[in-house]
């Protein structure tokens, strides 16, 4: 059992203020950091973190190697990461005001220059045991997605950042559709009746989340837990990459649910968005600790 992973790569140049700009307005920020980001770096190292066989399916940038040195440094293998001379590593611009909500613009680069034939080849390893993770923010998508189910694996899709036409191409190959409650209001308005998915995956932040299973009807509900949010930035990635890596060691929805609800909750308690994906021991400690 393993998880491929074809994700985004970014460098996250993150710059706190008191409050998100509006138009015209120049703001000076109070803080300014660097980390590693993007929606399919932050899901893989959250897969990993969990425990799951992660492997990274993406490119980046010659050069920029403290990046793929963190990445590989959480346990997920890179060895399918392409280096692309031609192409600046993808880069994201993320504000942050004083209740921890952002706002991010995204530089896609070398993630959405990803070379389809190698990306095939190296999909052909993939078993029914395995699962496929992909998101919004590269090339490649539908195919990947496509291979994937032809193999017999399980493709959990998250539909972020949101794009109706990208998500209707990709739904008849996704076995699970991963989104926020923003996303899902968006698909829902834009593509009335049923989803051709097996799994609609909803998460609410404070709010908790649920699972609906759409072939019996049945759904689970996970509240939140309470923490103090620092920085929601990653939160969702780190939902996605538990929650999958939870379903690839055998957990059952509800388990997967409070684990990745978990990881979630302590993620938001840290600045930053991969380097704050907490481990799987400090989820456990952490649900350790909460009433039953
Ligand atoms: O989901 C959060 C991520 O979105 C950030 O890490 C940023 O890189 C953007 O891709």
């Amino acid at each position: 059992m393993a998880i491929w992973n074809l994700g985004s790569i970014n460098i996250d140049h993150v710059y706190r203020l008191d409050s998100l700009p509006r138009p015209g307005e120049t703001l000076a920020s109070r803080n300014y950091g660097q980390g590693l980001g993007g929606k399919g770096a932050n899901q893989s190292v959250a897969s990993a973190r969990a425990g799951a066989r992660t492997h990274h399916l993406g490119a980046m940038a010659l050069g920029d190697d403290w990046v793929l040195a963190r990445l590989a440094d959480s346990g997920v293998d890179v060895s399918a990461v392409a280096r692309l001379p031609d192409e600046a590593t993808g880069h994201a611009i993320i504000l942050l005001d004083r209740d921890a909500e952002n706002a991010i613009v995204i530089h896609a680069g070398a993630n959405r220059a990803i070379d389809e034939a190698a990306l095939a080849d190296t999909l052909s390893a993939l078993t029914p045991r395995d699962t496929l993770l992909i998101q919004n923010e590269t090339n490649g998508q539908v195919a990947a997605a496509q291979a994937a189910r032809t193999r017999g694996a399980r493709v959990i899709y998250s539909a972020a950042p949101f794009d109706l036409e990208a998500t209707r191409a990709i739904l008849p190959h996704a076995t699970i559709l991963a989104m926020n409650a923003g996303e899902a209001r968006q698909l829902f308005a834009g593509h009335p009746g049923d989803l051709p998915v097996a799994g609609l995956l909803i998460t609410k932040g404070s709010e908790g989340a649920e699972y609906r299973d759409l072939t019996s009807g049945r759904t689970w509900h996970q509240p939140a837990f309470r923490v103090t949010p620092v920085d929601t930035t990653g939160a969702g990635d780190t939902f996605a990459g538990y929650f999958a890596a939870g379903l690839d060691e055998g957990l059952d929805v509800a388990q997967a649910l409070r684990l990745a609800s978990a990881a979630a909750a302590l993620k938001v308690t840290r600045a930053g968005a991969g380097d704050a994906i907490p481990t799987r021991p400090e989820v456990e400690a952490f649900l350790a600790d909460q009433p039953i």
